[in-house]
This record gives C-alpha cells, structure tokens and sequence, in this order.
C-alpha cells in the first residue's frame, strides 16, 4: 500500500472525480476526510467506505468560506492527528454567453475555484510543516491551458491554478511539502453529463481526444494516489494533464 495510514482532505470528495479519488486513495490505505457542501452524496461515500474496512469521516464545507474550512481542519485534526494529503478537487462552472456572465457568476468562479484552493492551502500548511511533510493537489482543466467558450471565469480560474500551484511550490520550498495540479479534459461526471448524454455531440467529442472517448472519473485516481504518494516526491509545481491527448494534437477535416 502506497498510503498507509496517510489522512487525506478530499475536497468535493462526494461525487464525481473527488469521490473515485477517495475510492483509490483508500485502496492504497489512506484514511479520508470528505470536505463537501454535499451532505447526501457525502455520507454515501462515507458509508461505502467504512463497509469496505476504510476509515472515513465527512465535515459539511464550503472551501469558500474561511470559517468554514478552519473548522474542517480542526475536526480532521480532532478525529485523526495530522493531515498528510489536500487534495483541492471542488469545483464549479458556470458555461453562459459573455454578455450574461454577470459579476456574481465571476465571483462564484473565482471564490469556489481559485480562492477556495487557496484557503484550504493556507489552512493546512501549518499542519503538513508539523509533521514535516505533505503533498497538495489542485485541480486545474484544460481550461487552464486554453480559452473555452462562454467560460470566462472557469477559464480565468483554472489558468490562475496553476500560479497558484507554483507560487506555492516555491513558498514551500525547503519544507517536504509538494504542490501540484491535475489537468482533466472531458470527464463524464455529474458536471458534465448533459455534453456527455448530447445525442448530438456527446459522442463525438469524446472521439476529438487522440484515445477517442470521454474520460471517466477512474481515469484520474491513478495520477491522484502517485502524486499523494513518496514515489512523485521530485515533482513539484509542475502538472499533470489527464485528457486523453486532447491537448496535444489537433486535426482538420479530412486528416483522419
Ligand atoms: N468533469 C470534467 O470534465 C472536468 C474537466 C476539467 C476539470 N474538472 C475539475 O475537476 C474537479 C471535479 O469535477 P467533477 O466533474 O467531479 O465535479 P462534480 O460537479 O461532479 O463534483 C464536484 C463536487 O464539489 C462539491 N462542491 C462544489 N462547490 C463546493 C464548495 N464551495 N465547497 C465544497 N464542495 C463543493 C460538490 O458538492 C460536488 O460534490 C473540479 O475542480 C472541476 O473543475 C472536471
């Protein structure tokens, strides 16, 4: 087991990607905090895991709201001493033309997926530098490496992931403690199921990656319990695109 006896906050653990992420990281001994608005879908997974032999606990947050996430870390600390893995996965997008994108759409882009990573970061260092060691993982996109239609904010946001994720890293520098940002593309996950269920486009967006299909939340557990583990201890401020090869190539009509 690569994370025996690791205690890991898994923002926006109870759905989706986060909640696979906790999945794996509970395969490979971890013991999880679910950080999450979500109390329902949180306290499923909560109990799927326990039945499984895991050790769990679910704290109502909101990684926006400083208050919030200060109790987050004294209930993890509370229930299991020290936290070893942040993994900042929360997220929220709001898609709409320019024009509509109000102020209040921006904020919400930004508290939730910039200044929510920021304050869980800023929340759990101390405690990392406590016990001497620890390993962060945002969450950036695609998004953060190009422009997306009638998604200003999001964009804005995930791009401003990844300064954070190095700003961090340098911060950091000398304390043991790794920072790093897992890119997805296309993940069919309750966020994105209306694209992916589009009779029109769902599947045909999935085969415009190089693999030729829609990611799936497993597809990123793998890169999520390396980067958690001592094996990924010489990455630092770097990132990890999961996309299936989106990103890295583009073909005209008629060229495949
Ligand atoms: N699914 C994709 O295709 C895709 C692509 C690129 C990036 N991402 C990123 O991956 C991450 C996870 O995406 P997903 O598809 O699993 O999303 P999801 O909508 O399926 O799940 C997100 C979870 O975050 C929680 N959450 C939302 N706001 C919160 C807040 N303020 N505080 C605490 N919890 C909150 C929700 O309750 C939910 O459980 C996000 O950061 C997203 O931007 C996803």
């Amino acid at each position: 087991m690569k994370l025996k006896n690791k205690v890991a906050i898994v923002t926006g653990g109870g759905k989706g990607i986060g909640k696979e992420i906790c999945l794996g990281l509970v395969k490979e001994g971890a013991k999880i905090v679910i950080a999450d608005l979500d109390k329902e879908n949180s306290s499923n997974v909560i109990k799927t895991i326990i039945q499984n032999g895991g050790d769990a606990i679910y704290v109502e947050t909101n990684v926006s709201n400083e208050q919030s996430v200060k109790n987050l870390i004294s209930e993890t600390i509370k229930q299991f001493n020290q936290i070893d893995i942040l993994i900042n996965n929360a997220g929220i997008r709001h898609v709409k033309k320019l024009e509509d994108h109000s102020l209040n759409d921006w904020n919400d882009m930004i508290s939730v997926n910039l200044t929510g990573p920021y304050i869980c970061c800023q929340a759990v260092i101390p405690q990392m530098k406590k016990i001497g060691k620890g390993k962060i993982i945002n969450f950036g996109s695609i998004a953060s490496f190009m422009g997306r239609p009638d998604r200003v904010g999001y964009v804005a946001a995930k791009s401003g992931i990844l300064g954070l994720t190095r700003a961090l890293a340098i911060d950091l520098k000398g304390t043991n403690i790794n920072v790093n940002t897992i890119c997805p593309g296309l993940i069919s996950t309750p966020f994105n199921k209306k694209y992916a269920e589009d009779p029109t486009h769902g599947e045909k967006w999935g085969k415009e990656t190089i693999v030729g299909r829609w990611g799936r939340p497993s597809d990123i557990v793998g890169a999520a319990v390396f980067l958690s583990s001592s094996e990924s201890d010489f990455i630092n401020g770097s990132e990890i695109k999961i996309d299936g090869g989106w990103l890295a190539a583009k073909t005209r009509e008629g060229e495949i």
